[in-house]
């Protein structure tokens, strides 16, 4: 009412005027909005610039308006992600890297000892009894060490990648620890060492991949049996409530502790030559820790330098 009576008092050029002011009144206003969202604009490409050339430290640098907040905590994540990747895929470059350093290390030593044996041989020796018999079993002997590492190296690269199928059953766990125990009683005996398997309950039936626990069960016995120099190695099953536990123990040379923390990676071994020397690579325990894992369960290790170790994990019931 009082604004169409205000309208009617003006003439035409003062509502002209009035108009005009108004136009430019929004011109301004918008100007000066568009130019502040062209701010904002540049800043954001600025930032996601400086974000793609590593151009930020911290997320704090990165900072917009105080309207913008959700937008720059949005950013922020952004960029802690992007960082977060960063930093994996150098990781695992690196350990790429190592790994296939690793790998071509391991096998140049096998194939530069049956080469070395071979040449040797068609050199002459294959006419010298005296050693033409040790030079071939020695080859023969890096051959099987060859065909260990590879297979293990499949083993690995299987769990690695996503592709180890497991299958779980009720097993009864004295058969299936006596037959293995059996399989490996001469490597022990070779070493005049005792291999005992301590009875187990005849009806104990425990849960778990019975193929992919052979290899578990092997490599602990056989670690046991290689770095023991006289004494035991034993094999326990325990119940506990819902689970069986099993153990191989042995009174071997032992793990120190900072060597305990590691002995679970890919080719780590405590005595390089050692290991060697006794056809190790150090991959068993890698593969080992992901079996037992994949059981849902976790492998323990305790060991006294000089004394022994014992490897340990648990089964369900
Ligand atoms: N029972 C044990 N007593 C003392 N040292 C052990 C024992 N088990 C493992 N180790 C140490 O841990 C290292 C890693 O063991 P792992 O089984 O992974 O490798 P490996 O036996 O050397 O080779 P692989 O099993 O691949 O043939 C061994 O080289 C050894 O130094
Ligand atoms: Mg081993």
């Amino acid at each position: 009412m009082f604004s169409s009576s205000f309208i009617l008092l003006l003439n035409f050029s003062q509502i002209i005027t009035l108009f005009i002011l108004l136009l430019f009144f929004t011109v301004v206003t918008l100007s000066y909005i568009g130019k502040k969202r062209n701010y904002e604009l540049s800043n954001i490409k600025l930032i996601i610039n400086g974000i793609r050339n590593n151009r930020f430290k911290s997320p704090e640098e990165i900072k917009l308006e105080k309207q913008l907040v959700e937008l720059e905590g949005e950013i922020k994540s952004m960029f802690l992600r992007t960082q977060n990747d960063i930093a994996n895929l150098k990781k695992l470059e690196r350990v790429r890297t190592e790994f296939l350093g690793n790998v071509s290390h391991e096998l140049r030593t096998p194939i530069f000892a049956i080469q070395g044996y071979l040449e040797t041989l068609l050199n002459g020796a294959i006419d010298d009894k005296k050693v033409n018999r040790n030079f071939l079993e020695k080859a023969n002997h890096h051959t099987n060490n060859l065909n260990t590492l590879l297979n293990e190296l499949i083993d690995i690269s299987m769990i690695e990648s996503g592709q180890m199928h497991m299958s779980f059953r009720y097993f009864n766990i004295a058969e299936y620890l006596e037959e293995i125990c059996n399989d490996l009683r001469p490597q022990a005996d070779e070493k005049n060492l005792q291999l005992i398997l301590h009875p187990i309950k005849d009806n104990l039936q425990l849960f778990g991949d019975k193929i992919k626990l052979k290899q578990v069960f092997v490599n602990l016995i056989q670690n046991a049996i290689k770095y023991t120099e006289k004494g035991s190695v034993e094999v326990l099953v325990e119940e506990i409530k819902k689970q069986g536990k099993i153990i191989v123990r042995d009174t071997g040379l032992g793990i120190s502790e900072n060597d305990l923390e590691r002995i679970f990676e890919r080719f780590y071994r405590v005595d390089k030559d050692r290991s060697r020397a006794v056809g190790g690579t150090g991959l068993g325990l890698a593969i080992v820790k992901h079996i037992v894992e994949a059981h849902g369960s976790r492998i323990e290790v305790k060991s006294t330098v000089g004394v022994g170790s014992e490897f340990s994990f648990l089964l369900k019931k």
